[in-house]
């Protein structure tokens, strides 16, 4: 599993990198807006020098038009770094960046996707990840289960390299069912992280264990 934090909040990033085996950071518009007017380009160097060169930066596309939609991917490169996988949404014109960006050799990530459909011309155009969103997809009545299954099942059919990196959690039961569903890839907020982790049944596991060591070793004694 390729697990990827889908925040652009510094100290939460600088928090799970330590923490977590965390392989990139994701982000959308709406994701960079909880953090105020940051100035943008000066806000994604500092996540890449956080993350460093080894993980993945992915980040998003702003204008809606062909010409707007190559010019923001320009910039993004060229203000960050040419590692950059450009976040596209999976819509007519999208899927004409991605098919041009990809001409260029651009990290791609095809986003916004919804549909089994979507999926399928974007890894036809040769995106290197593909995002469906599984609670916006659940909330519109689609499985998501079973469109990333067979998005995944595409995958193989046509022996291809671009991966599922499945976004839009609300909770950690969904996370499990994406990468079950054969998602390689899952990015995340760190709510998900903190709300699984908080299970009052780990802390009270660990209270239990301390309790009984201290009970024969006393409370001043470690194994060292
Ligand atoms: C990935 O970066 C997606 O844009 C993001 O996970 C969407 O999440 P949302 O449905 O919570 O807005």
């Amino acid at each position: 599993m390729e697990f990827m934090l889908d925040t652009a909040n510094i100290a939460d990033i600088k928090k799970y990198v330590e923490i977590l085996p965390v392989v990139g950071v994701t982000s959308n518009p709406s994701i960079v807006k909880k953090e105020g007017k940051v100035a943008f380009f000066d806000h994604m160097k500092e996540i890449r020098s956080i993350i460093g060169e080894s993980r993945s930066l992915h980040v998003q596309v702003v204008a809606k038009d062909y010409d707007g939609m190559i010019k923001d991917a320009e910039t993004i490169l060229n203000k960050i770094d040419q590692k950059v996988f450009i976040k596209v949404p999976v819509s007519e014109v999208g899927l004409k960046v991605i098919k041009e960006l990809k001409r260029r050799g651009v990290n791609v990530t095809a986003t916004a996707i919804y549909t089994k459909f979507q999926a399928y011309l974007a890894i036809a155009a040769g995106a290197d990840y593909i995002a469906p969103y599984f609670n916006r997809m659940e909330n519109m009545g689609i499985d998501p289960r079973e469109a990333i299954f067979e998005m995944a099942q595409e995958i193989e059919r046509t022996d291809s390299e671009t991966k599922i990196v499945a976004a839009s959690f609300k909770n950690a039961g969904q996370v499990n069912a994406a990468l079950e569903s054969g998602s390689q890839a899952a990015t995340m907020g760190v709510d998900i992280i903190q709300q699984a982790l908080a299970m009052p049944s780990i802390g009270q596991a660990v209270d239990d264990f301390t309790a009984d060591w201290e009970a024969v070793y006393g409370a001043d004694t470690n194994l060292a």
